[in-house]
């Protein structure tokens, strides 16, 4: 049986691969924090089917347990590294600590995989690690050019990962995900889960720009596909050393996003309410314009995304209407 790592295995899109992992009848062994806010495996029913460890993923000792648990001294067969802090504003407040967890984690990780030998590592990097840029859509082989604490995060673990591949023969690949949004994501701060959550509890959804701010959004269950594609292009020996990115390619504003949830939750019969757009631009740190060119991820893998946006958000308002606490 093929015993597969997640670290982050808590959160949003960690759940998401948790559960693919184990559709595809792997052992599956989470690293995550103590008190993880998400609790992704509660949400999805999975606490029984994984093995939990509880740890830091900058902490050597927590990471060793991990490996040990996941696949005795011969390490698991693929580790997938999710874990981070997530969120921009507290990067932005407390970069050291996210550059302790988002950095010193990854290497913590990239550590262990060298001193057990792993078939695969996949790293999540971010289309954040670019910066912002002129030139869209990104493409693998722009500059990054971080701008932010959270961006410079993701960029500094996406170089470290990349480079244990030739400096180590440490099969790695890393990931370059778009905005990611579905049901389950339990960062109440993001877009889709705040807007979907205002929405039902009849409250103006408050959003922090004037509704102009374009992201390339990919769901949830198109982002865990890419990561087992990325996984299966390094365990046959392609994509080592790379970074993948994986998106729709297609832009959309935050007002149409907003305008696609108010829709579809008034289709369920609550009441509808207007969104309050509080700024003016972007919102001071973000990025105003993001979307990425996937075509190498295609490729290399067959990988396609295959929910649309509307599709997606129809998803995500029955995940937060049945799941939606009042
Ligand atoms: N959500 C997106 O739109 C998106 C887009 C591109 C890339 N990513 C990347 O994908 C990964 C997963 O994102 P997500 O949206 O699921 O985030 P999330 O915040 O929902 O999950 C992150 C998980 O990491 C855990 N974690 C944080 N610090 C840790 C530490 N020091 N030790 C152990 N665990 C720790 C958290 O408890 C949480 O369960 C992240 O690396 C993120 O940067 C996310």
């Amino acid at each position: 049986m093929t015993s597969s790592l997640v670290t982050g295995g808590q959160g949003f899109i960690g759940g998401h691969l948790v559960r693919a992992l184990l559709e595809r009848g792997d052992e599956v062994t989470v690293l995550d924090l103590r008190g993880a806010p998400g609790r992704a495996l509660d949400v999805h029913g999975l606490t029984e089917e994984v093995r939990l460890v509880e740890g830091d993923v900058a902490d050597p000792a927590a990471v060793h347990r991990a490996v040990r648990e996941a696949g005795s001294s011969s390490g698991p067969d693929s580790i997938f590294h999710l874990a981070a802090q997530t969120l921009v504003g507290p990067a932005a407040e407390d970069p050291v600590a996210t550059f302790r967890a988002n950095v010193e984690g990854t290497w913590t990780i990239l550590e262990a995989a060298r001193e057990t030998g792993v078939g695969a590592v996949v790293v999540a990097s971010s289309d954040k690690a670019y910066g912002p840029s002129e030139s869209l859509p990104y493409r693998e082989s722009d500059e990054l050019r971080p701008a932010a604490p959270y961006e410079a995060s993701k960029a500094a673990a996406d170089v470290i990962s990349r480079s244990y591949w030739p400096a180590f023969g440490v099969p790695v690949g890393v990931t370059r995900l778009a905005n990611v949004y579905g049901g389950g994501d339990m960062n109440g701060s993001r877009l889709v889960p705040e807007t979907v959550n205002a929405c039902l509890e009849g409250r103006s959804p408050q959003i922090r720009s004037d509704g102009s701010p374009q992201r390339d959004y990919l769901h949830v269950s198109d982002a865990a596909a890419a990561y087992l594609a990325i996984e299966g292009a390094v365990l046959e020996g392609s994509g080592r050393g790379e970074a993948l990115n994986a998106g729709t390619g297609e832009p959309h504003s935050v007002r149409e996003v907003i305008e696609l949830i108010t829709a579809e939750v008034a289709r369920t019969g609550v009441e509808p309410v207007e969104a309050e757009y509080l700024g003016e631009g972007v919102p001071e740190g973000e990025i105003d314009r993001q979307f990425v060119d996937a075509s190498r991820l295609t490729e290399l893998t067959g990988w396609r995304p295959r929910v649309d946006l509307a599709d997606g958000i129809s998803e995500a308002v029955g995940w937060y209407r049945s799941h939606h606490r009042g």
